[in-house]
């Protein structure tokens, strides 16, 4: 039996920066995973099956783990889905799982990275995980310096797809480059304004973060998780206390996808 930790992600920040086009959008974006994580089993079996914790997960052909299984012709294990990752949030739970799949059935091969993003933007990053700035869909990485931080995620009950929060927006940006983000100050998302115009109640809960003592606080992809950065688990914990309204989720930074 193997058993591998799945990391969620945030964005430090997100630019929109034109439209492709295959119909994806380029970005710049810097990816950073964090300790919230969902769990993957794996066990020798006589053919291939999924199974999850979370009933309100798909089990069948459209989840990517399986996809990703099917991907390196994977067909003799079971596979079990802990699923700790809240769906639809920005976090890039089901990124995640697939990226894990691929790393632990498809271990040795070459083509990951492609096999990767034929399965979604977001996977070619999970493969290494940690802080990595991105272009292209996302898939073109290069690994930035580690950042430490205690994180309090807020997860509202409103669930954003991302195809709504690519249509909402309308204009895009310029790309900074690598060497802007060095600093809390660079970063932003652009999707905070066409969701937060859509779902006003998540700007409240950023600027209730930056009140509560964060460091810096913002959506993760599109949305709809505001994360807020603290200075320490104790700034973070006593900042908790005041969000008994809504749903939240202590993390903190990882340098790697290992847990
Ligand atoms: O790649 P993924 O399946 O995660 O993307 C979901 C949707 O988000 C795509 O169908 C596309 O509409 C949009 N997208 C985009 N540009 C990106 C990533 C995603 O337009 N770089």
């Amino acid at each position: 039996m193997t058993r591998v930790a799945c990391p969620a992600k945030i964005n430090w920040s997100l630019r929109i920066t034109g439209k492709r086009p295959d119909g994806f959008h380029e970005l710049e974006t810097v990816f950073q995973t964090i300790s919230l994580h969902d769990t993957l089993l794996f066990r020798d079996s006589d053919r291939l099956t999924l199974t999850c914790d979370d009933p309100a997960i798909p089990i069948d052909e459209t989840n990517l783990v399986l996809r990703a299984a099917r991907a390196v012709g994977a067909s003799n294990v079971a596979i079990e889905l802990q699923k700790r990752i809240p769906a639809g949030g920005g976090l890039g739970g089901g990124s995640s799982d697939a990226a894990a799949t691929l790393r632990t059935l498809g271990a040795g091969r070459g083509d990951l990275a492609e096999i990767a993003l034929s399965l979604g933007s977001d996977v070619p990053f999970f493969l290494a995980g940690g802080t990595a700035y991105a272009t292209g869909r996302g898939e073109i990485l290069t690994p930035l310096p580690p950042i430490d931080a205690a994180l309090l995620l807020v997860l509202p009950e409103e669930r954003v797809l991302t195809k709504d929060a690519f249509a909402r927006v309308t204009r895009y940006s310029r790309p900074l480059g690598i060497d802007a983000y060095r600093d809390f100050a660079s970063f932003t998302n652009d999707f905070e304004e066409p969701v937060f115009a859509m779902l006003p109640q998540l700007r409240a809960y950023k600027q209730r973060l930056y009140d509560a003592g964060a460091t810096w606080a913002g959506m993760s992809g599109s949305g709809s998780t505001i994360a807020g950065a603290f200075a320490s688990a104790a700034a973070r914990d006593d900042a908790a206390a005041r969000f008994e309204d809504v749903r939240i989720e202590r993390a903190e930074t990882i340098h790697n996808h290992g847990l």
